[in-house]
């Protein structure tokens, strides 16, 4: 149906990795940062907005929300080889499957509740549409689809397919420093969590594109069109809720959430024809294939955090998430003050985001985009 915004990263070299520590934090820490996503052909900008920004990118992880985790990840490594970025930033693949969902519980759990509008690596599988270019959807998550590389194919290799195990020894070697981006689903970050009581605590903190509420009712409900409704589908969170609990539950030193917030900015015209007056692989792809009509979900979240002085509008809350399969909000998100919430169980205080200033935003990705950072990094 239509192809997401996301960002993506790649990675070849199993060695790889050479973190120097040029730009420490205010707390004097080395600013460092692991990528999770469900990339996919022009999804590359949230990596070269945190390399423009100084941060050292520890590595990506490719993980299954709109795509399987294997596709996914093979669209991180096609993209850093598009800026040469490989051999400095390694890719590790994530879990196939989501903790307990899989597409025929999501299948039945539509017919009892309603469709979601995007049913990202659960749609029904649909082999005419993989050979015109969609990602694989259902059916065998190893299997690729060329046919969707439109930025072409990765030549180097994935560094590993143990992407949870991965990030638990890079947050225990680099203790306080490795900032966690979540762009997709947070299977990989619940495994690392269970894996490793400390793991959320030895993190930076934890950022997070998905997470709707309020609109998902009016999206969903109000008449509005099907492209609208998609912009509250939030599959990032309902591909895979107990996992989404078990993140957003786990004691970060920060959390910041870009739900709503994240629907504010789109490209048009003359954004892109700006953006390719500085011509380079990153802005051609993205000159060609952006999608007007999908907001910049990913890049925004990353930038709420790069700039959290550009955040005009926010919120903080205590967030749950609701896993009980039987219910229409499986997967949705649930806030709280502090007065009304839960007494039984420990949840979080997230800093949730409305709004940014979206002149400000866009300058910082075109920037990125256009003069994006070299190995060694
Ligand atoms: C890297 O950062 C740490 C922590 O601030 C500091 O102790 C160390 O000297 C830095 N290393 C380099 C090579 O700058
Ligand atoms: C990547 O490296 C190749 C070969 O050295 C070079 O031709 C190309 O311009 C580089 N691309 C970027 C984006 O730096
Ligand atoms: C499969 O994809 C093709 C091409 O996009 C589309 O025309 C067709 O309706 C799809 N089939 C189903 C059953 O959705």
């Amino acid at each position: 149906m239509h192809f997401s915004n996301l960002v993506l990263a790649g990675a070849a070299v199993v060695a790889a990795a050479a973190a120097t520590n040029t730009t420490a934090g205010d707390d004097g820490k080395p600013r460092k940062m692991i990528l999770d996503n469900d990339w996919a052909s022009v999804a590359f900008l949230p990596i070269l907005q945190a390399l423009d920004a100084g941060w050292d990118v520890v590595g990506v992880v490719g993980d299954t929300a709109d795509s399987w985790s294997l596709q996914t990840s093979l669209h991180a490594l096609a993209g850093l080889e598009l800026g040469n970025l490989s051999s400095c930033i390694p890719v590790h693949k994530g879990a196939d499957y989501p903790l307990l969902n899989t597409p025929e519980l999501f299948q039945l759990w539509s017919t009892l509740h309603g469709k979601l509008p995007w049913e990202g690596a659960f749609a029904p599988e649909n082999a005419t549409a993989e050979q015109m270019g969609g990602e694989p959807t259902s059916g065998d998550p190893r299997r690729i689809s060329k046919a969707a590389f439109f930025e072409g194919f990765p030549k180097g290799q994935l560094a590993g397919e143990l992407a949870a195990a991965w990030m638990v020894e890079q947050v225990r070697a680099n203790p306080g420093e490795i900032l966690i981006y979540s762009g997709g689903a947070f299977t990989n970050i619940a495994l690392a969590v269970r894996m490793d009581p400390a793991f959320a605590s030895l993190t930076r903190g934890l950022v997070v594109m998905g997470g709707y509420i309020d609109s998902v009712l009016l999206g969903a409900a109000t008449g509005r069109t099907l492209l609208e409704a998609d912009y509250v589908s939030d599959i990032n969170l309902k591909i895979d809720p107990e996992a989404a609990k078990i993140a957003l539950t786990a004691d970060f030193p920060a959390i910041t959430i870009a739900g709503n917030g994240a629907n504010q900015v789109f490209a048009d015209q003359q954004f892109l024809d700006e953006l390719v007056e500085v011509k380079n692989p990153y802005t051609t792809l993205l000159h060609e294939h952006t999608d007007l009509t999908l907001p910049y979900w990913d890049e925004l979240a990353m930038y709420a955090f790069l700039y959290p002085e550009h955040v005009t509008k926010s919120a903080t809350f205590y967030l749950d998430v609701d896993t009980a399969w039987s219910s229409p909000y499986y997967g949705n998100i649930i806030g709280y003050q502090k007065a009304l919430k839960p007494a039984a169980q420990k949840l979080q205080k997230v800093n949730y985001v409305l709004e940014v200033d979206g002149d400000n935003f866009k300058d910082t990705i075109k920037r990125a985009a256009q003069y994006p950072k070299k190995c060694p990094l």
